[in-house]
Parts: structure tokens; sequence; C-alpha cells
């Protein structure tokens, strides 16, 4: 998606060789004209009528998948992080590993809200590892759902996430992919 590119281009920092910072347009400040014309990529791309369901993580996800979501005319469930503390039974938990921050969170979703009826679409901000992401598809074998697809904003193409989640055969579809960054510039793939 040229529009995002260009974006990162002119306003990501890069940090070191492998982080690109966006917190003036996607994780801190939200740009939203951006995030509409990411919802309505995201629904061009995944065009299946079985979609009745988008997933996501937060904290950056949620404003990314509402967005999407009013294109799908779907509801948006998001992952709560910390789910290891006192919340009873009623819910799917997964661990994620972050090599980024170096810990694991016990992710959760309430079993009210997913079930085997449902086909989700999963939606997120980045994907590097996809630690997230897997934990996401955990949840969703537990209850028995169908993952439809998964949308990404910005693919790390370097870290192994994406590869490996095709290559175990899911429909990954990030609308940025950073091959590299070299000398302070991103070189997308
Ligand atoms: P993984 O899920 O793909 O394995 O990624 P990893 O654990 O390494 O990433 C942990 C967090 O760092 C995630 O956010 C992810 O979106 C973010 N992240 C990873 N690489 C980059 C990067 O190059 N730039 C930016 N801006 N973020 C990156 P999170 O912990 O879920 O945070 P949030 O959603 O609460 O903001």
């Amino acid at each position: 998606m040229e529009l995002l590119k260009q974006k990162i281009l002119d306003e990501g920092k890069t940090v070191g060789s492998d982080v690109v910072k966006v917190d003036m347009f996607l994780n801190h400040q939200i740009d939203v004209d951006l995030l509409c014309e990411i919802g309505k990529e995201f629904r061009r791309i995944f065009d299946s009528e079985k979609i009745n369901k988008i997933l996501t993580i937060e904290a950056s996800g949620i404003g990314i998948a509402c967005i999407a979501a009013q294109y799908f005319s779907v509801p948006v469930v998001f992952a709560k992080k910390g789910a290891n503390r006192n919340v009873g039974d009623n819910i799917y938990k997964a661990d994620v590993y972050s090599f980024t921050k170096g810990v694991t969170t016990t992710i959760g979703i309430s079993k009210d809200y997913i079930g085997k009826d449902d086909h989700i679409l999963i939606i997120d901000d980045f994907m590097a590892n996809g630690k997230a992401v897997h934990g996401l598809i955990n949840i969703i074998n537990q209850a028995g759902a169908t993952v439809e697809g998964i949308g990404i904003v910005i693919e790390k193409g370097f870290q192994s996430g994406g590869d490996s989640l095709r290559s175990m055969g899911y429909r990954v579809e990030s609308l940025a992919v950073i091959k590299s960054i070299d000398d302070g510039k991103v070189v997308f793939g």
C-alpha cells in the first residue's frame, strides 16, 4: 500500500537495524484518515463473505481493527493481556512471548465472544516473530473457530513471523513489508 509506505518513509524513525517507530501515526498518535484507507484496503483484500468477526490484541490493534470493521460490518473482539490474573474459568488463554520486550504475557478472550461458528480475520499493527498472532490462533483453535485470514499493517519481513504462518497455510496479507533497515533507512520488500 503506497500511501502507507510513503508515510513510513516520511515519518517513521528507525532504531538500530530492526525496529521502526511509528508513534506519530499508528502506535501513539493515530492518523484516522490513514486508518480508514488501511481498513478499506483490508476489506478489498479479504473480500470473503464468511468473515463475521475481527480479532486483535490490545492495545494498538484495537483502533486499527475497529476502523477496519466498519468496512466489514462485523464486531471486533480483542484479546486482553494479563489473563493469568484471577479471571475465572470462562476464558480461553494463551501465552505470548515478546522478543522485542523480553517478557511473556498471558492473553485471554472470554468464551462468550468466540465460538465454533466464528470465521475470523485477525488484524494487528506489527508482525515481527509472529508470537502474538500464534497466541490468537491458539485461542481460535481452542474455541473451534476458523481463521479466514491474517491482516497486518507492517510486517518486518526479516523476522520469521510472516513466513512461518504462511508455511503453515495461513493467508497472511501485510500492507507494507519491510525487507531491511539499512543505515537507518527502511527498505521495502
Ligand atoms: P511478535 O508478536 O510478532 O512476535 O512481535 P514481538 O513480540 O517482537 O513484538 C512485541 C511488541 O512490539 C508488539 O506490540 C509489536 O507490535 C511491537 N513491535 C515489534 N516490532 C516493532 C517495530 O519494529 N516497531 C514498532 N513500533 N513496534 C514493534 P505490543 O507489545 O502488542 O504493544 P501494543 O500493541 O500494546 O502497543
